[in-house]
């Protein structure tokens, strides 16, 4: 048999579900065999309920196989004819494949509007070359045709899974460095009008026009300029920073390049998690081998223009994410917020002037520049320009990544992509955004998924993440956590969140308390700690420094307003909405 090529994930997701230990399985069994193998550590394509996924190339395209554990490799390999993809000349498939042990997702894939259905191929089926497919409940058929994926609209996504992370040639093979490229032909004139009509805004959270803030910069007056990457990733459920910067860190790598020839900087840091050990050791060896083949450092591809890119080890606090605190910590420092003005933009990192973004930020500028402007706002509703990588997480049944233009619904997300509750219960609540996102009723989930939709109903896109709970989860104990959250991870520099926080959880603790689950309310004591948490709420948002304090009250009363029973009472006891997502917060988080 001739040289298979396979592909197995190296995404920490994959790692945690067992890839090592299949990859490992698949080169002693291709060995027993004789078969040469040419296995590619791949980033994960982001269905993440596969992992591992397991890919061989056919002439047919890539064949998927997953999960897949160490001890289905043989049968894989024997009964499926997975080296194959599972396509055997007519007449020489061997008899029905094992069924594989209980994992049990092959029911699932054989319904037709499945996220994860097959691509090519069912038992018996034939191909145009006369052959036959063996199926297998761990086969999904053509990887690129499996619904999940084919429903999305990958733009920041699109090399993410399917190329050798660590590889230049794969890299410039897929479009790579094609924007820096065009980049390096444009003034920063130039390419501060590509990244301002191209409409992206900042995709950690706080959705500031990235355009505008580069112009701050870049119209600065100083003589070191820097541009730092905020890959601190702290919100719940969110992991498509650590996606980027394990499947495909040249991207991140050429976006930076792209925003210090645009504002003139020479010197850039990526602050990573500190809990992201495989995301830090990817940054430093593309880093590396980036800088080696001339596309970083003195002489960035023979124009002279240079700049350098280091990365940095987070302090593992959930405020260092927050740009002021990261910047404190890039110093050296303890992560403490800063007081706004003066902004980064003018007095950032070391007192000069900082482009400060999120990964996916940076990571979208590179196709916007390689496809131009217009390519990228074409994509979209309203002013929310572009895509935004959603992450499906909690209680889902399909958890992972898709990436879709702004627009969608949570409803098309939560039931169209993930297939609803893992436990197979209704959906009941969702947060949206992070710790600090409001929990999304049903009555909301067909808002579309834009900045200002989501503003006008008190609540915010964040950075993607979407936690699903089902009807079990109690959000008076969801509320109180919110504020367990804050008090843990508040910097402590500003009193509204560093006692407000601590004050929340005992307002909470005494709601539980006066209202336990199906006895009747102590019927004042009750009402007054619902007016305390209300003013609380309110001392916190308009009082808090950042929007650590200053968004507390999204989750808190998105709870109590949507879900009051669970507080123990039957409507919400004044009709206010959520709090809108007030410029204080805005121009706070960026
Ligand atoms: C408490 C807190 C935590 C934050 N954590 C992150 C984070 O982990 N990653 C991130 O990009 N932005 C985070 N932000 C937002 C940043 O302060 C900042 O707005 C962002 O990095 C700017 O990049 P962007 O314009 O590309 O969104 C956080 C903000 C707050 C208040
Ligand atoms: S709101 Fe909280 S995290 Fe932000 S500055 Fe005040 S104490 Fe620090």
């Amino acid at each position: 048999m001739s040289t298979v090529q396979l592909f197995v994930p190296r995404d920490a997701a994959a790692l945690a579900a067992g890839a090592d230990e299949v990859a490992e399985a698949l080169q002693a069994a291709c060995a027993q065999r004789g078969v040469t193998l040419n296995l590619t550590r791949n980033g994960s394509r982001g269905l993440l309920w596969l992992e591992p996924l397991v890919e061989v190339v056919t002439p047919h395209g890539r064949i998927a196989y997953g999960p897949v554990q160490p001890e289905d490799v043989p049968a894989l390999l024997d009964d499926a004819h997975l080296l194959t993809g599972g396509f055997m000349p007519e007449g020489d498939v061997s008899p029905s494949p094992r069924p594989s042990p209980t994992r049990g997702e092959g029911a699932m894939h054989s319904k037709p509007l499945s996220p994860c259905g097959r691509g090519v191929g069912e038992r018996g089926q034939h191909t145009s070359d006369d052959m036959t497919v063996v199926a297998h409940p761990l086969r999904h058929g053509v990887t690129e045709q499996m619904p999940y994926l084919v429903m999305q609209e990958r733009l920041t996504f699109r090399r993410i899974g399917v190329t050798d992370p660590l590889s230049l040639a794969d890299y410039e093979a897929h479009d790579g460095w094609a924007g820096l490229r065009k980049a390096l032909t444009l003034t920063s004139a130039e390419l501060l009008h590509e990244v301002t009509h191209s409409g992206l805004r900042g995709r950690g959270g706080a959705a500031f026009p990235a355009g505008i803030k580069w112009k701050t910069v870049a119209h600065a007056h100083a003589a070191q300029k820097y541009v730092v990457c905020n890959a601190d990733e702290g919100d719940s459920g969110t992991f498509a920073d650590r996606m980027v910067m394990e499947g495909d860190p040249f991207m991140l790598i050429e976006g930076m390049a792209i925003a210090a020839l645009a504002v003139g900087a020479t010197q850039g840091f990526i602050y990573i998690r500190s809990e992201y050990p495989h995301a830090l050791a990817v940054m430093n060896e593309a880093i590396e081998r980036a800088s080696a083949a001339g596309f970083l450092g003195e002489n960035v591809l023979g124009s002279g223009r240079t700049f350098h890119l280091h990365t940095r080890k987070a302090a593992g606090a959930y405020v260092c994410g927050e740009e002021t605190a990261m910047l404190e910590s890039l110093e050296g420092k303890r992560g403490i917020v800063r007081a706004k003005p003066p902004l980064p933009a003018l007095s950032g990192l070391f007192g000069q002037p900082t482009v400060i973004n999120n990964v996916l930020t940076l990571a979208a500028v590179p196709f916007i520049l390689a496809r131009g402007a217009q390519a990228y706002r074409d994509y979209g509703v309203g002013r929310s320009h572009g895509t935004l990588p959603f992450q499906l997480a909690g209680n889902i049944k399909h958890g992972g990544l898709v990436e879709k233009a702004f627009g969608l619904s949570l409803r098309e997300l939560i039931y169209g992509f993930g297939g609803g509750t893992r436990s197979g219960r209704p959906v009941k609540a969702v947060q949206v955004g992070g710790p600090l996102g409001a929990y999304v009723p049903e009555s909301l989930w067909d808002v579309p998924l834009d900045y200002e939709a989501y503003a006008a109903h008190g609540a915010v896109l964040g950075h993607g993440g979407i936690v699903v709970h089902d009807d079990t989860a109690n959000l008076a104990e969801l509320a109180r956590y919110a504020f367990e959250f804050c008090a843990a991870e508040s910097c402590g520099k500003c009193t509204p969140c560093r006692i407000g926080s601590t004050r929340g959880v005992e307002v909470m603790q005494r709601i539980e308390r006066t209202a336990p689950a199906g006895a009747a309310p102590n019927a004042a004591q009750h009402a007054q700690q619902l007016t305390l948490l209300r003013d609380l709420c309110d001392t916190m948002q308009h009082g808090s420094l950042c929007a650590m304090g200053g968004m507390t009250p999204y989750p808190v009363l998105s709870a109590l307003n949507h879900y009051p029973q669970d507080f123990g009472v039957a409507a919400a006891p004044s009709p206010q909405p959520s709090p809108t997502r007030g410029e204080g917060a805005q121009t706070q988080r960026t």
